[in-house]
């Protein structure tokens, strides 16, 4: 008899941080498995941004939030442990939306084979969702072209360093917007970016201004705040932003209101929103665009690794806090 423990969430975040009362650890015996069904023991899964919208009551977004009383949702990689389907046996390693819980019964849909002979903490910072991401809102939104500028926000992040990383290989001048030194050290030392700003130091124009003299051409916007009307107003002619998050927006109330319009007329500036659920269907060639870079060394990563399901909990305000050195994931 397998004993499953699963965190279900049972209330709503209202803005402050995310505590334990929202909710509830539930345990439940695993049943025999039907006729196509496969049973898997996550090993890590992964802590995102994404899941303060999921928690929250809106249900005019992109994806439905997580009803309450189900398991929270979340993406993972695990072993299979028992199998009735015959596209998984016994040892596959393979990743998808498993949840906040130690075992996962899948029919099979949206479960995936990991082939890539790579630890799972490096498969989940690199090629699941945030690499996925960087490559589609770089490369299919932002089109960068050897010889521009691009300004990243949370560019120590998951997403915005690969972003940074992607843009260096292609030859663009790339600043990164973080919210420490520590952060800002770390993409100008070790991940080669031109130049870093913390958005809590004083004087962001003028730091702008002398990181990116020629203005900037592309605007990867991972997290709103004050920095952002100040990168839209260097913006060049044919500019172009990729809204992929807006990280300081998301426990607010009322949201920060957006930037002129006038700019946008004057420079003829693209401004696109994305999520990744649209694009699921191109993983294959999304991978094939990113696989490379990592393959010649040019994508370096790291994860802040948290021990035992319970710590997803608390682990979410690392986010908000910016205490997460690199991608989140929970080690089972
Ligand atoms: N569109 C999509 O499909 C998609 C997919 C994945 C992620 N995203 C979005 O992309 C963004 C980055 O995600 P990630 O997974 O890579 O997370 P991450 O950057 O690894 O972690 C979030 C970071 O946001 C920064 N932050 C927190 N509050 C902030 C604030 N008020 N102002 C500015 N920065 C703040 C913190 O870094 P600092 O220490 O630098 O402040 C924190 O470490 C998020 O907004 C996420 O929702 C979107």
């Amino acid at each position: 008899m397998t004993i499953n423990t699963a965190i279900k969430l049972v209330k709503r975040p209202s803005g402050g941080p995310i505590t334990a009362e929202l909710f509830e650890i539930a345990q439940s015996e695993i049943e025999a498995l039907k006729a196509g069904e496969v049973l898997i023991k996550q090993q890590h899964l992964s802590l995102d941004p994404a899941m303060f919208g999921w928690m929250s009551p809106d249900t005019d977004s992109y994806i439905p939030p997580v009803a309450l009383g189900d398991v929270m949702r979340s993406s993972g990689i695990g072993e299979v442990i028992a199998s009735n389907h015959t596209d998984f046996a016994i040892g596959d390693r393979v990743m998808g939306m498993m949840g906040w819980q130690q075992y996962y019964v899948s029919s099979g849909a949206g479960l995936n084979t990991v082939l890539a002979p790579l630890p799972n903490e490096a498969v989940l910072s690199v090629f699941a969702l945030p690499g996925l991401t960087a490559t589609q809102g770089l490369f299919n939104i932002g089109k960068p072209k050897a010889g521009e500028t691009l300004v990243v926000t949370g560019a120590a992040g998951s997403v915005g360093s690969i972003v940074g990383q992607l843009a260096k290989a292609e030859g663009l001048t790339v600043i990164g917007v973080v919210g420490n030194d520590e952060k800002a050290e770390w993409i100008v030392n070790e991940l080669d970016f031109d130049g870093a700003i913390n958005y809590k130091s004083a004087n962001l124009d003028e730091q702008l201004a002398k990181l990116a003299p020629k203005g900037v051409d592309i605007f990867f916007e991972n997290t709103g705040g004050d920095i952002q009307p100040l990168v839209l107003e260097r913006m060049n002619a044919h500019g172009r932003v990729v809204v992929c998050g807006l990280i300081a927006d998301y426990a607010k109330e009322t949201p920060t209101p957006g930037p002129s319009w006038l700019k946008v007329i004057k420079k003829r500036i693209t401004i696109q929103g994305f999520t990744m659920p649209d694009h699921f269907g191109e993983i294959p060639q999304l991978l094939e665009k990113l696989t490379p870079y990592v393959l010649s060394g040019q994508i370096k990563h790291r994860s802040h690794v948290l021990e035992g399901l319970e710590s997803a909990i608390d682990g979410l305000n690392l986010f908000y806090s910016g205490a997460n050195k690199g991608k989140l994931i929970v080690k089972l």
